[in-house]
């Protein structure tokens, strides 16, 4: 899916029980398809938008669209929501234990009913871009941690998400492994054209997004 024009209006956030607001009243617009780095202190709020972007928090005053359309409000509508525009991703890849890397690529595109040859296909594809062609078959435990953070990438892609909202995908990994992660992140995304959220600590992969929003 091609990436869709992300918006927020107005936004305002205040964590139960906090006198200070997150956001209190921020802006942004990110055209369809940019890479956009999310950038700013530790505490500034980076994780907490892409929360809200995502529609895994709430918030008070302001409006998100993606697309045009506002992320939904309900429990179920925001879960429907993310399943079909959202690819998100940690710093902790979080893959599913007791399944192999290709099961755990397969594991979203099974819960769409998504089970045909060219899913294979593409997993297989996706599998080879971030450099684990020859890993399918291991068990997330069985990965280093550069290994492992690919996985959870091509995870978070499988679906063709049109919005890609990815904290620190690289922050566990040394310099050199961060590097080659970042590389294969801007292969794919130069091939699918997400708009992404790119939550990063390090100026010089920022530097290489498409665009950078600074926080605070
Ligand atoms: N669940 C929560 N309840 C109350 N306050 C919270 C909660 N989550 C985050 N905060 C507060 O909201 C602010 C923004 O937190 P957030 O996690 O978005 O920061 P961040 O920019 O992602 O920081 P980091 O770079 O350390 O990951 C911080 O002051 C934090 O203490
Ligand atoms: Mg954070």
């Amino acid at each position: 899916m091609i990436g869709q024009p992300l918006s927020i209006q107005g936004l305002h956030k205040t964590y139960a029980g906090n006198t200070h607001p997150v956001f209190d009243g921020f802006d942004l617009q990110v055209e369809a398809g940019c890479l956009c780095a999310v950038v700013g202190v530790s505490g500034v709020g980076k994780t907490t938008l892409l929360n809200c972007v995502a529609g895994l928090d709430h918030w008070e005053g302001g409006g998100i669209t993606v697309g045009g359309e506002p992320v939904p409000a309900g429990a179920e509508a925001r879960a429907l929501y993310r399943r079909r525009f959202v690819g998100l991703a940690f710093q902790q890849p979080h893959l599913l234990p007791e399944f192999t890397v290709r099961e755990n690529l397969r594991m979203p595109l099974l819960i769409q009913g998504e089970v045909s040859a060219q899913a294979e296909d593409w997993i297989a594809e996706l599998l080879s871009t971030v450099g684990l062609g020859e890993l399918g078959e291991r068990l997330p435990g069985q990965l280093s941690g550069g290994e492992a953070a690919r996985a959870g990438l091509a995870r978070a892609l499988v679906r063709r998400p049109a919005l890609w909202l990815l904290d620190e995908p690289t922050g566990n990994l040394d310099p050199a492994t961060a590097e080659e992660v970042f590389g294969f992140l801007l292969d794919l995304h130069a091939e699918l054209r997400p708009t992404t959220l790119l939550v990063t600590h390090n100026p010089g992969l920022a530097e290489r997004c498409m665009r950078t929003v600074r926080l605070g």
